[in-house]
Order: structure tokens, then sequence, then C-alpha cells
């Protein structure tokens, strides 16, 4: 049946009763494949909420990478794992601000009509780690939305009565879909993973991307100086204004890249420690001082550089490897000046509901360079793909405009001009 993408904001539903389908964007293992491709419209069923489940009502969704590599398929199908044997489609989407539809047994602090944003991580109830350790580190430990179906870019989405956060009441629904999973992973990297104090010298790779935009804003938050590595002086300029103190523009340094050329060839990996090398002294120059912490999440191209960059006794968090995920470095930078390497993922829900009052509080600002209806799911996934967009794309599902839900006075999110 073709799908009217036109008729998504209109539901002939009250709220607490489902209509039996919904109209999603659905990514099967047979054309898994570039973004454009990969994501296609269906008319699905909508799921019924189990115990400690809730239906919430998608206004807005937000794009993140990871539905990147859902649709390629790669590093491994998401097919395999989570829900998705037991459904055999796959609907993205991991972040999203809408209203509570239909509560499932055992739910008692989120009720019908309740606005809320929806942050990303499930685990089991059951699971001993969620009550002691940190649900993480928990076996059942997924992604919504990109281990699991059932994500945002739908109309419904089904989703567990933890993952829910109060929207905060100065952000339209699309600025409040924009920002979860990528400003509550660089808050657990910085605040709790690298315990970041007031002072601390700070460099951030892809400081206008998804993470970077937000990991600028907690430095400064933070009271931290942050230098952040971008790719063109028009990205430079937006991290200047989130709070960075300055930027390096990476294109200036080309030569200290990680390349299959120069892991083979000693005279090339000469050259490429010597960009290095140069790069590491600009950062210093800007900052006075080595950073004390690094930033990753480029990965393969990047990290011999953060290793050597990180100032003694500092820490490299990573928490991902868009350029390559098989990583070399040389060990002695790090055992003899005794650097951290520290991984890092997502984030607990206490950590997102801190970081969510921080943008409730204006502190933290949602950086939006588009919005998109809800035809432009593949489209936004392409051009991340292809790295030609800045900040965070929003995509309008049951909202019909960008200010809609914002009901007080306050700092939105920041529009970035697209560029790249
Ligand atoms: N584990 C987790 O919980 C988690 C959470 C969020 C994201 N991630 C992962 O982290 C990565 C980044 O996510 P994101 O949302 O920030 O993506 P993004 O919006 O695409 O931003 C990444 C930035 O990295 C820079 N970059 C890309 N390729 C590079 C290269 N070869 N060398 C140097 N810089 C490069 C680009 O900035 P410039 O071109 O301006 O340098 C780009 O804007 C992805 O792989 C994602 O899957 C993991």
């Amino acid at each position: 049946m073709a799908v009217d993408t036109s008729a998504v904001a209109k539901l002939d539903v009250e709220p607490g009763t489902l209509p039996e389908t919904m109209a999603a964007w659905v990514i099967r293992q047979e054309r898994e494949g570039e973004p454009k491709d990969a994501f296609q419209l269906e008319q699905i069923e909508v799921p019924e909420p189990g115990a400690f489940e809730v239906i919430v009502r998608v206004m807005a969704a937000g794009v993140n990478f990871n539905n990147v590599w859902a649709s390629l398929g790669e590093p491994v199908s998401v097919f395999g794992y989570g829900d998705h044997p037991e459904f055999g489609h796959h609907i993205g989407g991991s972040d999203a601000s809408g209203v509570v539809w239909k509560v499932g047994e055992g739910v008692t602090r989120w009720k019908v009509g309740d606005e809320v944003v929806i942050h990303c991580n499930q685990a089991s109830y059951e699971d001993v780690e969620v009550h002691g350790l940190d649900p993480m580190a928990a076996p059942s430990q997924r992604i919504w939305g990109y281990e699991t179906t059932w994500g945002s870019f739908a109309q419904f989405t089904k989703v567990q009565a933890q993952q829910l956060l109060p929207k905060p009441r100065n952000l339209s629904w699309v600025d409040s879909s924009s920002y979860g999973l990528t400003y509550f992973t660089a808050y657990r990297m910085l605040m709790d993973q690298c315990n970041m104090q007031a002072g601390d010298n700070v460099l951030i790779w892809g400081a206008a991307g998804g993470l970077g935009v937000f990991a600028v804003q907690l430095c400064k938050a933070a009271g931290a100086n942050a230098v952040g590595v971008v790719s063109s002086d028009e990205k430079g300029e937006l991290i200047k204004k989130l709070g960075a103190v300055d930027y390096v523009n990476r294109n200036e340094f080309r030569e200290m890249m990680r390349t299959d050329d120069n892991l083979t060839d000693p005279a090339a990996d000469k050259a490429r420690f010597k960009g290095s090398r140069a790069f590491s002294n600009r950062v210093k120059e800007i900052l006075g001082d080595a950073p004390d912490i690094v930033f990753e999440h480029v990965g393969r191209a990047t990290f011999p550089t953060s290793v050597l960059t990180v100032k003694p006794f500092g820490k490299v968090v990573i928490c991902g490897a868009t350029s390559g995920y098989q990583l070399d470095f040389d060990v002695r930078y790090l055992w003899m000046k005794q650097k951290q390497i520290i991984g890092s993922h997502f984030a607990n829900a206490y950590e997102c509901m801190r970081a969510n009052q921080l943008m409730a509080e204006g502190k933290v600002r949602p950086v939006l360079s588009e919005t998109m209806g809800f035809e432009g799911v593949p489209h936004a996934h392409q051009l991340m793909h292809e790295n030609k967009h800045m900040g965070k794309i929003a995509i309008l599902v049951g909202a019909e405009s960008e200010d809609e839900g914002k009901y007080e006075d306050g700092p939105g999110a920041i529009r970035a001009e697209v560029g790249a």
C-alpha cells in the first residue's frame, strides 16, 4: 500500500487508543546498502506495550550516525540481534520527542498525555547489573532504534518506561528530539568517565558534529577550555560561538591521518608522525599546554595523534570509530607517559536525567542544522553518510512546524547554517 507522508501528522484515534497500522521508515536485510535506498516507507502494525513499556506518539525524531550503520549493514547487520529476528524489520531512530499514548502494566510514573523526550538505552529490569553496577553493563543492554526495531522514524514507537524524560518546556518538539543520543553520550564521556574539572584543557575531534557540538558546550558549562578540530572554517566559527577557545582546521594537517599507505611504508609513517607532532604543537600553542582530555570517536585515522597529543597522565576517551575500528598507535607514548584510554558507550538513565536538566535550564542548547519533513529520513542519513551535514538534523513526524511544542520563553536550539 502506498504511504502518504503528508498525512503522518494526522491521527484518527484519541490518546489511550492505538490505530492498527502506522507509517514507518523500514530497513530490511535484503536492501541493506546506501541509506537513500535502504530506507523504504511501509505501513506497519502498531505494537502494544508490554509490562513496564510505553507507546509514544512520535512528534519529532532526531537523526544519528547509528542508522547510517544500520542502512549499510556495517560493521555488522542489525538483523542478527535484539528483537530483529522476532519482527524481521528494522524501524530505526534513537532520538524522539513525543506524547505518551498508551502505558503497559506496571507503569506508574508516566500517564497518557505526558510530553516526553526519549533516551535510547534499554536493559532488562531483571539483570542484576541494572540494580547495582550500571545498566550499560547489563547483558540485555541495547540501543533502542539501532539494536532494536520500533525506533522513532514512525508515527508510534515502543520504549521502556525508564527511557522517558520530561520534555523541556522551553524547547519545541523538533528541538527536543534532536539531542538525546549524542548529548547524553558526550555527557558521560566528559563528566563521569573523565571527571572533567574547571580549568581542564580538552581536545575535541569532529567538534561541529553531533557529539562535538555538545562536548564543546559541556566544556564551556564546566569551565574547561575546549579546542575543536573541524574540516572547514565555517564549522570552526560555529564551535567558537558554542564556547570553544579556538579551532584547528584538520585540512592543514592532512598528513597526520593514519592510512593504509602509511601503515605499511616506514617513510610514509615518518611523514605521518611529523604531521601528528605539528598538530600536537598547534593544539598546545592554543591551549598553553597539552590537553588533559582528548574526546575521540573518529578512530583509526586520528587515534595515533590522540595518544601522542594528550598530556602525560591524561585521558583519551573514545565512543566510536567513524574512520575504522582497527586502531594502531605507538604504545610507548601511552606507558612512558602513563596515559589512559577509556571506552565509553551512551549513558545511564541517571546521567540522561542530569544532562536533560541542563537543557531545561538553557545551559546547554540543541544545535540544529536542518529540519526535514517525514519524507526526509533517507536523505538525512545519506547526507550524514557523506559528511555533508553540520550539527543535528531533525524530522517532523506528528509536529507540523519547527516551533510547535515550545511553551515557555528561553533559549531554544541554535540554528546552524548547513555547510561543510
Ligand atoms: N557509543 C556511543 O554511544 C556513540 C554515541 C554517538 C555517536 N557514536 C559514534 O561516534 C561517531 C561520531 O558520531 P556523530 O554523531 O558525532 O557523527 P557526525 O555528526 O558525523 O560527526 C562526526 C565528525 O567527525 C569528523 N570526522 C569524520 N571523519 C573524520 C576523519 N576521517 N578524520 C577526522 N575527523 C573526521 C567530521 O567533522 P569534520 O569533518 O568537521 O572534522 C564529523 O562532523 C560515529 O561513528 C557514531 O556512530 C557513538
